[in-house]
């Protein structure tokens, strides 16, 4: 059986332009190769735990237009259960603006569009969904107080409620002593603590100020280093594989796609957060958001050599 896995966020077209360097600001740079993809955070973290084997609920909203039914289309080629996802004529499906340098780095700028109109009713519509999931995930790419009435619904069902906070914003103490596990990167963990992380020991000053908040468990992820994990005791780096980067937009989505999954299948947390960190390394090796989200297989493969 395979387990439920909520998902609830934003849905984006990106559109990408591949450049040797990335502009400054006033800045104009010739880039490369041009190309549309299937994106936001909420899709690709519901893309990436539907790859890796979980069954996949996606709570979202679309425009009424081309972008909207196309991600909708692609959700369905993915086993997703789309029933929540929700259309608003009245505004444009969200949409990613991405350049993507010669080291796989990127800079994002989204026009949130119906992202921005998943509202804390639509949620609740989703009830019956949130109660039969093993896991609920939400990012912060949808209103604030939906990501509330999402964690509030989850929590009273006693569900455990991993909260991603990307993209970066300040988030309540009130809505932090709520969430089972958060999984800030080195921006948004100083954000959220006003501790400058720059590497291990920082990280790991950061968790212990967020789960001073209330939150279990907390995981920084460090890039190509890996994740920091502290559990309230105790405390590890585990290390991510390395790969030649093509391209890093989504791997923090799938590295929570694939935590969610593996957590799911009640899978120790240093267990999940190995498999989450290689299906995340997978990612950054090919272009694009959802299309770069590994499967099952490729990614047990990819641990196995790992191994060797
Ligand atoms: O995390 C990567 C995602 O951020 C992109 O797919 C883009 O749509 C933005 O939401």
């Amino acid at each position: 059986m395979k387990p439920i896995i909520l998902v609830a966020g934003s849905s984006n077209t990106d559109m990408v332009v591949k450049t040797s360097v990335l502009p400054r600001p006033g800045q104009t740079v010739l880039g490369g190769q041009f190309f549309m993809n299937a994106g936001g955070k909420g899709a690709n973290q519901a893309v990436a735990a539907a790859r890796l084997g979980g069954a996949v609920v996606f709570v979202a909203k679309t425009g009424a237009d081309i972008f909207g039914s196309q991600a909708i289309e692609q959700f369905k080629k993915e086993d997703i259960d789309c029933r929540y996802i929700f259309c608003d004529p009245a505004v444009a499906s969200g949409v990613a603006l991405i350049t993507v340098d010669a080291a796989g780095e990127n800079c994002i700028v989204v026009a949130p569009g119906a992202n921005d109109r998943l509202g804390a009713a639509d949620v609740l519509l989703a009830r019956e969904a949130v109660l039969q999931a093993d896991i609920v995930l939400v990012q912060l790419e949808i209103p604030l107080e939906t990501v509330d009435a999402l964690v509030e619904l989850a929590v009273a069902a006693g569900k455990r409620v991993i909260l991603n906070p990307a993209p970066a914003r300040v988030l309540p103490d009130r809505l932090l002593k709520r969430i089972s596990l958060i999984t800030p990167n080195e921006k948004e963990a100083e954000l959220l603590t006003g501790i400058p992380v720059v590497d291990a020991d920082t990280a790991l000053l950061a968790a212990k100020a967020l789960s001073v908040k209330g939150i279990g468990t907390v995981i920084i992820t460090l890039g190509k280093k890996g994740a920091l994990v502290w559990d309230g005791r105790t405390s590890a780096v585990l290390p991510a594989p390395k790969v030649e980067a093509v391209d890093t937009t989504a791997a923090g989505d799938v590295f929570n796609g694939a935590l969610a999954v593996a957590l799911a299948e009640g899978r120790e947390l240093t267990d999940a957060v190995g498999f989450a960190n290689h299906a995340a390394a997978l990612s950054v090796t090919k272009l694009g958001a959802q299309a770069s989200a590994p499967g099952r297989e490729e990614t047990e493969l990819f641990m196995e050599q790992g191994r060797k």
